[in-house]
């Protein structure tokens, strides 16, 4: 098992390009299967959720290879609809297949995705969007048999902005008859990502970045060539590095209209934020202040991914800052390991408290699950001494190279194995 060993107590200086991002690739992977011809992936990040889609679409009988970080995939020999319970719980958004290989097959066989360290992963709106387009579904031994020999556009609602079901919806749509109109949807970036990559395979997919997301089916469609928006989440973790260790970054590539509310935190805590575009620079000169509470929520609001990092950045800041989780029940499973650094935070229910304090320690302390993981390495950055972070696996999963990157920064940061 791989570790990470953070020395803390160094201001940063440096420089990284930002990967690209994790959660556009992941639905755009799925949405190889509606294309017939190769589809070549640029600036695709080499992670372990990439690596699993990689493999599912392999089971399907696709062709799927790196060249450098380019990803080519063709799926124009799919010769099979069925998705084996080993590969749907290896990775928890391989629902994101199902509406797919509907469109592709007109029937497909998946397991039950595991649930997540987040808590219950529900997939309840996928599978009622799925029916109401003329799926019909058949639940046995937590497999679900799928057929839809014919299916046809109409409004979806969405009683909550569901990433998943809005993507999921997306592409089922693209195989369907008719126009469908999927109201209340999730406003995302990625979803942007993912109706781009459509359309430039000759999808008609409009409203992306709204609530209301258009698409006329039954499109001819073929493959090309796209780069991945960058990912706004590792954006977001590099710059609460920048402010729990403090010293000046460049994020060459990001974008800071994907995560305004993320720097807006971050300004208000102190620190000096500068975009161009070409990237996004960050300034930390002075002790943080604590901030305004911060309510995650469905995008433009705060987005639930940059949580533990932003409270990892507020630990040793002046006063208190109210969290509050509103998206999964949870993920607040990084506190006790912050708590062994020497962290001050009350946690009840959906709300978090962080109290500043004026030290943090390295301390040997386990990743819980993705970004709680990536919340360690920033406090670590401000702890005095070493830290030793365990299970570095769920950071792998949505980090190419964290040591690298945070290197790169400036940071005494490295992997043993
Ligand atoms: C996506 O997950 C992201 N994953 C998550 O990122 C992100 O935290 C989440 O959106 C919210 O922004 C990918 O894109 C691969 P949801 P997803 O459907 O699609 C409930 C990371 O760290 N819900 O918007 O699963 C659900 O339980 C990951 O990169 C239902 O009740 O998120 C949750 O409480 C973590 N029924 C809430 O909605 C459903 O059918 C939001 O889930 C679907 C969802």
């Amino acid at each position: 098992m791989s570790q990470l060993l953070v020395r803390g107590g160094r201001a940063l200086a440096g420089e990284v390009t930002i990967q690209g991002a994790k959660n556009s690739v992941l639905p755009i992977l799925a949405a190889t299967i509606l294309a017939r011809g190769q589809v070549v992936l640029r600036g695709c990040p080499a992670l372990r959720d990439v690596d699993a889609s990689v493999r599912i679409l392999q089971s399907l009988g696709c062709e799927a290879r790196w060249e450098a970080d380019t990803l080519a995939v063709d799926t124009t020999a799919l010769n099979s609809c069925g998705i084996s319970d080993i590969l749907m719980r290896e990775m928890r958004s391989s629902a994101i297949f199902l509406g797919a290989i509907l469109a592709r097959c007109g029937r497909a066989d998946i397991s039950y995705p595991g649930g997540c360290e987040l808590g219950p992963r529900p997939i309840d709106l996928h599978l009622s969007g799925l029916r109401d387009l003329g799926t019909e579904i058949r639940e046995e031994g937590g497999f679900l048999h799928c057929t839809a020999p014919r299916l046809t556009g109409r409004e979806l609602v969405l009683s909550l902005p569901s990433v998943g079901a809005t993507e999921n919806l997306m592409l089922a749509a693209c195989g369907a008859e008719g126009v469908t109109v999927i109201s209340n949807a999730a406003r995302e970036p990625e979803i942007v990502d993912l109706q781009e990559f459509l359309n430039a395979c000759g999808a008609d997919v409009a409203g992306a970045g709204t609530s209301s997301v258009t698409i006329r089916g039954r499109r001819p469609m073929h493959g090309c060539e796209y780069r991945c928006m960058p990912d706004r989440i590792v954006t977001a973790t590099y710059l609460c590095a920048a402010a729990s260790a403090g010293g000046e970054i460049f994020l060459r590539g990001a974008r800071e209209c994907h995560l305004a509310t993320v720097t807006a935190a971050l300004r208000q805590a102190g620190c000096t934020i500068d975009s161009d575009g070409t990237g996004i620079s960050c300034l930390c000169r002075q002790r943080l202040r604590a901030v305004r509470p911060v309510r995650t929520a469905p995008y433009p609001g705060f987005p639930t991914d940059a949580q533990a990092v932003l409270m990892a950045a507020l630990l040793r800041s002046r006063g208190a800052t109210v969290f509050e989780e509103n998206i999964f029940e949870n993920r607040y499973r990084h506190v006790d390991e912050l708590i062994r650094m020497g962290a001050e935070i009350r946690v009840a229910g959906r709300v978090a408290v962080v109290t500043g304090v004026e030290t943090l320690s390295g301390a040997a302390v386990r990743c819980t699950d993705l970004r709680g993981g990536a919340a360690l390495c920033v406090a670590a950055l401000a702890a005095e001494g070493e830290t030793r972070i365990f299970e570095t696996g769920h950071i792998d999963r949505g980090y190419q190279d964290i040591a690298g990157d945070l290197r790169a920064l400036g940071a005494a940061a490295s992997r043993t194995e």
